[in-house]
């Protein structure tokens, strides 16, 4: 099976599917999501995760969640809308590709505000329908962004090259390809032999499960390491680049990632290894100004040393500190890979600039 082919949210046949990725590496299995809890429990475990596919989901989730209403004129559906976005809104707090989906979803709502001249049942027709095209949208747009990521990400790198990620920010954290990941799926293609080294990622093991999983999938040459492993591996010499995906870059350039990617830079910075970030323009947020305003999502301890275990890793109620993700500083960060182009520091500037444009 090409993994290229395994997509994170499914919509068939009028149903929304979820790959299960907690099942990974496993098994491959699709979740039917068909209320709001399905798809708010889908997100705030994991089944699907990664800052697009997050996007994603809520697109899709939102709709499904809405497409039975029958209101009665619009504010009573604007209302009942309202409602589902501000729940699936509170699933998961960091990547603002969750946010930026769901205000996609109510901007086209709102467009119909003002639709008068028709009969009111016929408009709330055309609201849903609306709405599945704006998931669609949400979705087709992120597959050709991944797609050119991964263009311009293939211009940095060379043939042979050592790459080290962390987490997974691959095929399944977006509609096809991944960010980071994406120009080694595309170099692999061109015959590129690069040498891949996936951080395991502690302490919900994305890169082990999920990188490690797609990347043996495409053949290509992977090695698994835990955490505290990425330093030896550097001075090694076996590392010629870092890449990494982002769940939100501030207006400056900051970018949060799944917890330990600050450390992953600043080892990449010492040992004088480029650090790439692929940062689709979803998931650059310019209303945060820094880093210091990026909610950083806390999650259950358990999860160190419990949940994922057949016997507890640590003593029953130990006091645990699980922040789910970290801010890499700018300055740690050598360029941003966006679908529009790379972008070189000062990244306030280039940021700006992207947007204006
Ligand atoms: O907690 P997760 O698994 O959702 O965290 C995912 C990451 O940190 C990814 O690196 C990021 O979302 C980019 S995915 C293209």
């Amino acid at each position: 099976m090409d993994v290229l082919n395994i997509a994170p949210v499914r919509y068939e046949e009028d149903k929304m599917l979820i790959l299960d990725q907690t099942q990974l590496p496993g098994d491959t299995i699709y979740l039917e999501m068909q209320t709001k809890e399905d798809v708010w429990d889908a997100i705030y475990k994991l089944k699907v995760r990664g800052a697009p596919a997050i996007g994603v989901a809520a697109g899709y989730g939102l709709y499904v969640c809405v497409r039975e209403i029958k209101a009665a004129d619009f504010q009573n559906f604007y209302r009942q809308f309202m409602e589902v976005k501000e729940y699936l809104a509170s699933s998961r707090p960091t990547a603002v590709n969750l946010f930026w989906a769901l205000d996609r979803m109510e901007h086209c709502v709102k467009q119909f505000e003002t639709a008068a001249d028709r009969p009111w049942e016929e408009t709330q027709q055309e609201i849903k329908r609306a709405l599945l095209a704006e998931a669609e949208a949400i979705r087709i747009e992120d597959e050709k962004a991944c797609r050119a990521m991964g263009e311009y990400g293939l211009t940095l790198l060379k043939p042979g090259m050592g790459i080290l990620t962390h987490c997974n920010a691959g095929t399944i954290a977006t509609a096809k390809y991944g960010t980071c990941l994406a120009p080694l799926y595309i170099g692999h293609e061109k015959g590129y032999d690069f040498k891949v080294f996936a951080d395991e990622t502690r302490p919900l093991l994305q890169g082990a499960r999920l990188t490690a999983w797609e990347l043996k999938q495409a053949g290509i040459d992977t090695t698994l390491i835990c955490d505290n492993m990425a330093s030896i591996v550097m001075k090694n010499g076996w590392v010629d680049a870092v890449v990494v995906g982002c769940d939100r870059m501030a207006a400056n350039g900051d970018g949060a990632n799944k917890i330990g990617t600050s450390g992953v830079a600043i080892l990449a910075h010492e040992y004088g290894i480029p650090f790439y970030m692929f940062v689709p323009t979803s998931t650059i947020d310019r209303t945060t100004k820094t880093g210091e305003d990026i909610h950083i999502e806390l999650r259950n301890g358990e999860e160190i040393y419990k949940l994922w275990y057949a016997k507890n890793m640590a003593p029953e109620g130990i006091k645990t500190y699980n922040p789910a993700f970290d801010v890499t500083p700018a300055k740690y960060i050598t360029a941003v890979v966006t679908e529009k182009g790379i972008l070189n520091p000062p990244y306030e500037e280039s940021i700006r600039k992207l947007f204006e444009e």
